[in-house]
């Protein structure tokens, strides 16, 4: 273990030697920025004022040569080779509900959603409850580091973590899971993790907007918000995008939710014209826009999908006067 201090909050932290900056402070009820976790938004950049530390990920693309110049380092990234003083910004809104645990998830087993996309099951060996929308990090073995991902289910024990997974061909974690995975067998598992987690307290109706990989959290955040006592009188829109019909899913998932139908409605697109489709055509953003138009300023909107599909989701937000708090995203880079 090495100390970790932030000496303009005069606050101290310990780390194990294998753990990362950002987690550790996490695990310690610490909150400090972040997005992805795996080195990819660079949200999560702190300054090392006094000792050492190495980068878990070799050349994270949230890292450059200006921030090695400048002895700035990535949380997520960022293991210590000596006790250490750093500068980083403390903000109470990042601390976690559930501080994150390493622990073990078994394999329990699996179910297709679509061509591509799996449920996963896993008992976790540490029950750790998170919030609908949070994500938790997968190590499997003989994968390339972790990555993350979506829980889909929701808990209150966090004795299981269900996860919707996408194929991705020659992927090192998703093709060990499509491809080599048991029931029975142990993958490492540490969380939870995430921002874009439902906020029960939020006076407004709810956008869940997904798509491709982004199915798990909205899929939580729709299942909770479909019981919560506080949401009762507010509706559900979930639009599910893909690229053509064979991709479209989340129906499903949600249609056994009480109010589906009524208070939860359910929206497919798809953004190639196929053979027999009749729904919708468009980007998500794009269906949005058109279903609710100005309407879109007084909902809560989450969304969780591919770079491309957020960013252009955000554009459409931004431009059409959304609170930037009413907005709460994860990208799957
Ligand atoms: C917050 C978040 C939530 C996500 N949730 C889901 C989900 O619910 N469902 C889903 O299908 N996908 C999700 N993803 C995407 C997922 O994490 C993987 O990127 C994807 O499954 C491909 O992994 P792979 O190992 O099969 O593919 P690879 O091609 O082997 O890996 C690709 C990804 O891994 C990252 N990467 C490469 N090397 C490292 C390393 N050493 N350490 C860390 N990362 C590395 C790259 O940035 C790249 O995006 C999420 C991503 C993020 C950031
Ligand atoms: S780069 Fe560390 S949280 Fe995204």
């Amino acid at each position: 273990m090495v100390e970790i201090t932030i000496p303009s909050a005069n606050v101290t932290f310990t780390c194990a030697e294998d753990d990362t900056i950002l987690r550790a402070a996490l695990r310690a009820g610490i909150g400090v920025p972040y997005e992805c976790n795996v080195g990819s938004c660079g949200n999560c950049r702190f300054e090392v004022l006094e000792g050492k530390v190495e980068h878990e990920r070799e050349n994270p693309p949230g890292w450059s040569e200006r921030d090695l110049q400048r002895n700035r380092w990535l949380g997520c990234q960022a293991r210590p080779l000596s006790d250490l003083k750093i500068k980083v910004p403390m903000r109470a809104d990042f601390k976690s509900k559930y501080p994150p645990v390493r622990s073990k998830g078994i394999f329990l087993g699996f179910e297709d959603i679509t061509h591509d996309i799996r449920e996963f099951r896993f008992k976790v060996s540490i029950p750790s409850p998170f919030v609908p929308g949070q994500y938790g990090l997968i190590e499997v073995p003989g994968g390339n580091g972790i990555r993350a991902y979506s829980m889909a289910n929701v808990t209150d024990s966090g004795e299981e973590w269900h996860f919707n997974i996408r194929r991705v061909p020659g992927g090192k974690t998703t093709s060990y899971l499509f491809d080599g995975i048991k029931p029975g067998d142990e993958v490492s598992l540490d969380g939870p993790y995430g921002l874009a987690y439902l906020r029960e307290d939020a006076p407004r109706d709810i956008l869940c907007l997904a798509g491709g990989s982004g199915l798990a959290p909205m899929v939580s955040i729709t299942r909770a918000a479909a019981v919560s006592d506080k949401l009762q009188d507010r509706k559900i829109h979930f639009i599910y995008g893909g690229r053509s019909a064979r991709d479209i899913c989340g129906e499903k998932q949600i249609s056994d939710l009480p109010g589906f139908g009524s208070r939860i409605l359910y929206t497919p697109a798809v953004s190639e014209t196929s053979d027999g489709w009749t729904g919708r055509t468009g980007f998500v953003h794009e269906v949005a826009l058109d279903m609710f138009g100005e309407g879109l300023r007084d909902m809560e909107i989450y969304f969780a999908g591919p770079p491309p599909m957020a960013d252009a989701i955000m554009k459409m937000a931004v431009a059409n006067k959304v609170p930037i708090q009413q907005l709460h995203f994860d990208k799957f880079y």
